[in-house]
């Protein structure tokens, strides 16, 4: 693995993925709780990610969890209003917030509908700095980060040579994404890595190559937005299905020697 102390999860199918994430979700709340007396994550967006939401949102889990003293955010992005179909902030309000006994006062979105995406960087990272009463120079450390990554070893809105992925001062970029001809606004690599734990959540045979290039030690592509996720001083787990592991060899499935 290319991140020294991460954690490798491969699950039979998108049903053990989603249990497992659930119950990972579902520890790391409980001990920031205990702990702080609150639990900040921030969200992930895409397609993989629902399932797992809607799994949050239902029996043994919606109970579980301590909603209440949740207090959620999103690691991107897509530059639409609250209410399209693109929007990061509508999936996770359709498949799990709605269902939930969470207060406004605790999601804090990104304002994907701001015509300038810049002032809505950064208006959302003065946000951040409200939140978590950060001092000049300090990050926010999130509980929990969910993240997916794309084909291209994207992974939130961080795109591979983009300044976006670049930035080390600022906590939000507005990045313009020429392949997709649309804007995002995304948590930058600083915060990623200033987590106290990441979950990538991973499924698709289609994910297969660039999961290998991005877990392979020797592999050249060092570049990947998604490589470069490592927390300093938190724990990286990798949660990823059978077809999207095909590719895997012994080594960066941790499994020396067996
Ligand atoms: C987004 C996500 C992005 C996503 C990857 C994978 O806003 O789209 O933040 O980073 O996680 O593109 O997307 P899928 O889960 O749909 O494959």
């Amino acid at each position: 693995m290319a991140c020294h102390g991460s954690e490798l999860v491969v699950l039979q199918d998108q049903a053990t993925l989603v249990e497992e994430a659930a119950e990972r979700f579902l520890s790391i709340a409980e001990t920031a709780v205990a702990q702080a007396g609150r639990f900040t994550v921030a969200l992930a967006g895409g397609s993989t990610p629902r399932p797992v939401y809607e799994g949050l949102a239902t029996e043994p889990y919606r109970s579980r969890i301590p909603w209440r003293r949740t207090i959620f955010f999103w690691g991107d992005e897509r530059c639409v209003p609250p209410d399209h179909p693109d929007s990061n902030y509508r999936m996770a309000e359709e498949t799990l917030l709605r269902h939930l006994p969470v207060a406004p006062e605790g999601v804090f979105r990104m304002r994907g509908e701001d015509p300038e995406p810049a002032r809505a960087a950064s208006n959302y990272e003065q946000l951040l700095r409200t939140a978590f009463r950060l001092g000049v120079d300090e990050r926010p450390r999130f509980d929990l980060i969910l993240l997916g990554m794309g084909g291209d070893g994207h992974t939130a809105s961080l795109f591979p040579d983009s300044s976006a992925l670049e930035e080390r001062a600022r906590l939000v970029a507005a990045t313009y994404v020429e392949r997709l001809l649309a804007h995002r606004l995304t948590l930058t690599l600083p915060v990623l890595n200033a987590a106290a734990a990441i979950l990538f959540l991973i499924s698709g045979r289609e994910k297969a190559e660039i999961l290998r290039s991005v877990l392979d030690p020797s592999s050249s592509d060092s570049q990947l937005p998604a490589r470069q996720v490592c927390p300093r001083d938190g724990r990286l787990i990798w949660l990823v299905d059978q077809p999207a592991a095909s590719l895997l060899d012994r080594l960066s499935r941790g499994e020396e020697g067996r």
